[in-house]
């Protein structure tokens, strides 16, 4: 088992998790709550973002060794959960500022994508996990300081 994948996909599983409960707190009407637990969300997604970006300098990021005949629906699939984390991470960052700037309508708006995208981005990436590292392991990885100067 490769501990720094595991332990990043454990992180985006927990803030989603984080994610859905506050809110449901804030239809529920407890604000407090509802800060408390976005926030711990946002931190598990932000730990998520350290690990996968020092992974991906320094380990590299892993080569998809399944069999060639779905090669292709696992990258279209991997664009797409990427997609998803990319837009979910940009509109969760623009529902915290609303939220710190008090703009509540706004950010009552944006905040309902953002949490649907970021509930969808934790499911996507568990299934690239799965498909990556559980029913094919053994892809290659290189750094990509190796790649940029040519180091082997
Ligand atoms: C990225 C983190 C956050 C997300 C994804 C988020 C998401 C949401 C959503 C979806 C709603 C609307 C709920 C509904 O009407 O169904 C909402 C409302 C609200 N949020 Fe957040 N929230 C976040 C962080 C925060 C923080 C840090 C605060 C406190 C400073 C906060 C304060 C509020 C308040 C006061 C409302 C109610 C607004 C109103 O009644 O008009 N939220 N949030």
């Amino acid at each position: 088992m490769q501990i720094m994948p595991t332990f990043s996909t454990l992180c985006i599983v927990i803030s989603a998790i984080f994610v859905g409960f506050g809110w449901y707190h804030i239809v529920k009407g407890n604000r407090q709550t509802h800060e408390k637990l976005m926030l711990w969300g946002a931190g598990f997604a932000l730990t998520f973002f350290i690990v996968y970006v020092s992974r991906t300098v320094f380990v590299g990021n892993t080569m998809f060794n399944g069999p060639q005949s779905i090669k292709l629906f696992y990258h279209i699939f991997l664009f797409f959960h990427i997609g998803l984390a990319t837009t979910g991470g940009v509109l969760g960052l623009i529902t915290l500022w609303l939220a710190f700037k008090k703009k509540f309508m706004k950010h009552r708006k944006i905040g309902k994508t953002a949490a649907i995208v970021w509930l969808l981005t934790a499911p996507t990436g568990v299934a690239v996990y799965v498909l990556l590292y559980i029913l094919y392991p053994g892809g290659m990885s290189e750094p990509v300081w190796k790649v940029i100067f040519g180091i082997h």
